[in-house]
């Protein structure tokens, strides 16, 4: 039995990953985390017998009655799912935390020597570099969840790295695929989270929505592959069936494709280095009928090329870019700040930003603040045109 840690179980990673174990007979959770869904975690920690859970909000932590569920250890607080990660034996542990909250579990994993699937993208975004050395130092394993990143770990090793030239990431173009910035200028929460080919967590979709989702994983690529900006492509590709390609040296093209279910990605994680089967629907490459791929529009859509921009600056960048999206989303999903107002509020803190990396977590709290202060700033004036 592979002892799994799932952190953000609430959320659609961390609840598509629960029916993939439920589906497994080889894995098991032995502990669970929230921030403030604790209906739901409640629900997940009795039926699956898992008597260790963390909560982030502590008031949603006070709302649990302790007489009535005796036999749970509650850990409460921002610190709460590290706190878990160290104090609970695993052999796997799954991050699935949104946002740059995500960042202190997967460096608890590492200094604990514990193999991560990581689906918190954002740790890799705002401290990648810190991230993988301390990953290389312990000898820690990590296997990406994101689908194109789980494509490309795949293509990678089945090529041999020394073979890779460059590669390439597939994005759907969102929901605003194809339209002008004149005719996003007043979308709604709504139609921003419509995404037409995968379900997911209001963040990454609307990071999706502007691109600045595929600008994040071009960042994670970057680290988790050790390759250069100029080696990392993308495509717009609306099916989303091809995830990933890498191109070879003899100039061979190589593409991992698939269903848009992210349970794929998240079983090849909770069971690498084996492969297990999933009752997921086949691809019927017939009935899908013809594939698109196309450039990316970065004059609607500037967000990706900011993350590429950053990414060029350093991690200090990347954690100001990181920061300042957090930011800008809450603010969009909120009303104060229109759609078309994202990107211009990342860029707007991006060239602000210090440059260079980043040595330690304290320093990466310290960037995160001063990017989040000057965010918040910058949007309060922003919103008071909306
Ligand atoms: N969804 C996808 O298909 C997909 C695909 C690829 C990569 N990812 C990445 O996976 C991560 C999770 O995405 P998601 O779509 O599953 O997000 P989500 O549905 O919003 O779920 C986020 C999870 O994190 C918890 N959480 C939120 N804020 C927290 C905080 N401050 N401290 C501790 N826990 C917190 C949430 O708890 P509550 O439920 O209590 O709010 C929930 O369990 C993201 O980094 C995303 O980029 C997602």
């Amino acid at each position: 039995m592979r002892r799994v840690l799932l952190l953000g179980s609430t959320g659609s990673i961390g609840t598509q990953a629960l029916r993939v174990i439920a589906a497994s007979s080889d894995l098991t959770v032995v502990g669970l985390s929230c921030d403030r869904n604790v209906g739901l975690l409640l629900e997940q920690a009795s039926s699956l017998g898992v008597s260790h859970v963390a909560i982030a909000d502590e008031a949603a932590a006070r709302t649990v009655s302790s007489s009535l569920y005796p036999e749970l250890r509650i850990r409460s607080g921002a610190e709460a799912a590290a706190r878990l990660v160290r104090e609970v034996e695993a052999d796997l542990i799954l991050n699935a935390i949104v946002g740059f909250a995500g960042l202190e579990s997967t460096l608890a994993a590492m200094d604990g020597g514990c193999a991560l699937a990581l689906a918190n993208k954002e740790s890799l975004v705002c401290a990648g570099s810190l991230v993988v050395r301390r990953a290389r130092r312990k000898g820690v394993d990590i296997i990406p969840v994101d689908s194109e990143h789980s494509a490309l770990f795949q293509l990678i090793a089945a090529s041999g790295p020394e073979s890779v030239q460059s590669v390439t990431i597939t994005a759907s173009g969102g929901p605003f695929r194809g339209k002008t910035a004149a005719e996003l200028s007043g979308v709604t929460r709504e139609e921003a989270l419509a995404h037409p080919t995968w379900s997911m967590g209001e963040k990454i979709s609307v990071d999706s929505a502007t691109l600045m989702n595929k600008g994040l994983e071009i960042i994670e690529a970057h680290h988790l592959f050790g390759l250069s900006y100029d080696q990392i492509e993308v495509v717009i590709h609306p099916q989303s069936v091809v995830h990933a390609l890498v191109k070879l040296v003899d100039g061979a093209l190589l593409a991992h494709m698939g269903v848009a279910d992210m349970r794929v990605p998240i079983g090849f994680a909770l069971h690498y280095p084996e492969r297990a089967p999933m009752s997921i629907p086949e691809l019927d490459l017939a009935s899908v009928g013809a594939l698109g791929f196309e450039r990316p529009d970065g004059v609607t859509f500037p967000a990706m090329d900011l993350a590429r921009e950053a990414g060029l600056k350093g991690d200090k960048a990347t954690c100001s870019l990181n920061a300042a999206n957090e930011v800008a989303v809450n603010a969009f999903l909120a009303g104060r700040l229109p759609f078309l107002g994202i990107a211009e509020l990342v860029g707007a803190v991006l060239g602000e930003s210090p440059a260079g990396d980043l040595g330690t977590y304290e320093e990466v709290v310290d960037v995160d603040t001063w990017a989040r202060h000057k965010a918040q700033k910058i949007c309060a004036g922003m919103s008071e045109s909306v």
